[in-house]
């Protein structure tokens, strides 16, 4: 099937991260989260392992992780170090959310895949719930701060030793989305061998 290189080349060009802070509050359905979900399936990954995993939290749910992290990043941080704008933002971006795709990786029982590669893959689906984010004209945001990487998140999620939570991906609609970047250009990063 033919797929216009524009629309391609504009899709992945225009793709912006817009923080949950700039979220208008309206609902994603979730018909077009299972469509964002689909094509997160059809990444790549070495010997076809599918690490990939996803918590998605909606409605009620929000509420729960909201709840859950604000009050474990309490518990674990030190109280000199302790911010209460990050408690609250830790609340409120959840909360701001449609919906908050949580991003694991499912270790291979034997190990056989490199775990650097089944996190590879991993942000392989998740470029491409970003990008299909994007053509809905759905705003995006890869966060991983916070309590991403705790223990007791992973128990929460109830991912077993060997997976990782990699983070969040918080999904909603904007009356302001990010529309600017900036990127440093390719030829700089790129050496041509002939
Ligand atoms: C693995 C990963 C983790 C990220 N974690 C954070 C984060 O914790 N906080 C943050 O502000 N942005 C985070 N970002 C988003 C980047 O800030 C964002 O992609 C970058 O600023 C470029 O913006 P653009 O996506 O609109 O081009 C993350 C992105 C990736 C790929």
């Amino acid at each position: 099937m033919a797929v216009s290189i524009d629309h391609l080349n504009k899709l992945i060009r225009s793709r912006r991260s817009t923080k949950p802070r700039l979220f208008n509050g309206k609902k994603i359905d979730d018909s077009i989260i299972w469509q964002i979900l689909e094509n997160a399936n059809w990444a790549p990954s070495h010997g076809l392992t599918q690490p990939w995993r996803y918590k998605v939290f909606a409605a009620s749910g929000l509420e729960k992780l909201a709840e859950f992290q604000a009050n474990l990043y309490k518990k674990i941080t030190p109280e000199e170090k302790f911010k209460p704008e990050k408690y609250e933002r830790m609340k409120s971006n959840i909360l701001k959310s449609s919906h908050v795709i949580v991003i694991c990786m499912k270790r291979q029982k034997s190990e056989k895949i490199l775990e650097l590669e089944e996190i590879e893959a991993v942000a392989c689906s998740v470029q491409n719930m970003a990008l299909t984010a994007a053509a809905y004209q759905i705003c995006s945001f890869w966060g991983s701060g916070g309590v991403t990487y705790t223990d007791e998140l992973k128990e929460f999620l109830g991912l077993e030793k060997k997976d990782k939570c990699l983070g969040y991906l918080y999904l909603g609609y904007s009356d302001n989305p990010t529309t600017t970047s900036r990127r440093e250009p390719i030829q700089e990063k790129v050496e041509w061998i002939t």
